[in-house]
């Protein structure tokens, strides 16, 4: 096997297009095209996304190769998203990632996309020291909410999760109650900075065992929300920041109830967070206080391995290329993905 192999990652499971090229878990180039098209629709227009996607492709990949500075005969492998994800963007990728692989005579190598959110943790500069097995992983995005008790690097357990929406959701739908454009949960941490968190008391679910529920919890704002712009209609504008810290209150400790317990059951005090939500500064200061308080290791990973990009699926393409673990032209997308 080649020593150092250069490897290409495709990311295209939603409304990002990505490509990443990645050597010896280093980053050489991370290349992201956001799809702003969605932004006045209040949440991702698969139709739009899928188009979107054929147009940023090619355009991406060649800054991708450009960027790291490399010819791109000198990849050895591809790999790419084959789900979970929305179907018509996920055939995006995988059909450039095919033609690509066939083009060069390289092997293919199928990723999930939620392993990818987790073992970006493994890329060298993503924190300070790569997590050590087991850990557990929150993976929080917006189609996914999930205790993860990870092995090693194929090994994953879901220890718990959402019964019905995800955090991401949680934040999106919220912000959009609140006249917020989508994606919500970036604007919400933003203007939670200015607000009181405990200005206003949302209740929480109570849900058997590790899992989580949030679509109660959404339910509860629009009512709210409907009754007090009822009583004044300027209620949002002059609360804005007072409520999107309430919120996010809320949603982070809901979040963090279920993940000390999962500790607690665990007995493993090693603690990840991945996906787009992990990007919240609450999450991450409220992590780094329970590292204190409860003795825990915490794994943040970089801003920018968080939301959605191609070097965590160029990881877990090093990863299985180090293993053997290639696939074939045969694999078919799948929008609903175990991990
Ligand atoms: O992982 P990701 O980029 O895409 C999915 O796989 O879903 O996650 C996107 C989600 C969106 O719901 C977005 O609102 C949320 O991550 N998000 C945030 C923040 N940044 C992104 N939520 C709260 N605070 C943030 N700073
Ligand atoms: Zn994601």
């Amino acid at each position: 096997m080649k020593a150092n192999p250069i490897i290409l990652g495709i990311e295209s499971s939603c409304d990002d297009t990505a490509a990443a090229i990645i050597q010896n878990y280093t980053v050489l180039s991370n290349v992201i095209a956001n799809q702003k098209v969605h932004q006045s629709y209040g949440g991702v227009v698969p139709e739009l996304a899928s188009r979107a996607h054929q147009q940023n492709i090619v355009p991406v990949v060649e800054e991708a190769i450009k960027k790291a500075g490399i010819d791109k005969n000198q990849i050895c492998a591809v790999a790419y998203t084959r789900g979970p994800g929305l179907m018509g963007s996920l055939l995006v990728g995988s059909s450039f990632s095919k033609s690509f692989s066939q083009a060069l005579g390289i092997p293919l190598i199928e990723v999930n996309h939620m392993q990818g959110h987790i073992l970006a943790h493994f890329i060298n500069d993503a924190n300070d020291s790569a997590p050590e097995f087991p850990f557990l992983c929150l993976t929080v995005s917006g189609g996914h909410t999930q205790i993860v008790k990870v092995s090693d690097y194929f090994t994953f357990d879901i220890l718990g999760e959402t019964i019905d929406d995800a955090a991401g959701e949680a934040f999106d739908k919220a912000g959009k109650i609140l006249g917020l454009d989508y994606p919500a949960g970036p604007i919400i941490d933003k203007l939670a900075k200015e607000g009181n968190p405990d200005q206003f008391k949302f209740t929480k679910p109570k849900v058997e065992e590790l899992n989580y529920s949030f679509s109660g919890f959404k339910t509860a704002i629009l009512y709210f929300i409907q009754k007090e712009v009822r009583k004044n209609p300027d209620f949002i504008q002059e609360n804005l920041a007072d409520l999107c810290a309430s919120i996010q209150k809320t949603i982070v400790d809901i979040l963090m109830d279920k993940l000390i317990l999962a500790v607690e059951q665990s007995g493993i005090q090693r603690v990840a967070i991945a996906g787009g939500v992990s990007a919240n500064s609450e999450i991450r200061s409220r992590l780094k206080q329970l590292e204190v308080e409860k003795d825990w290791k915490v794994f943040i990973p970089k801003f920018e391995y968080t939301t959605d990009n191609a070097a965590m699926i160029a990881m877990v393409g090093q990863l299985k290329f180090e293993h053997n673990h290639f696939s074939g032209l045969e694999a078919r997308s799948v929008a609903k993905y175990k991990i």
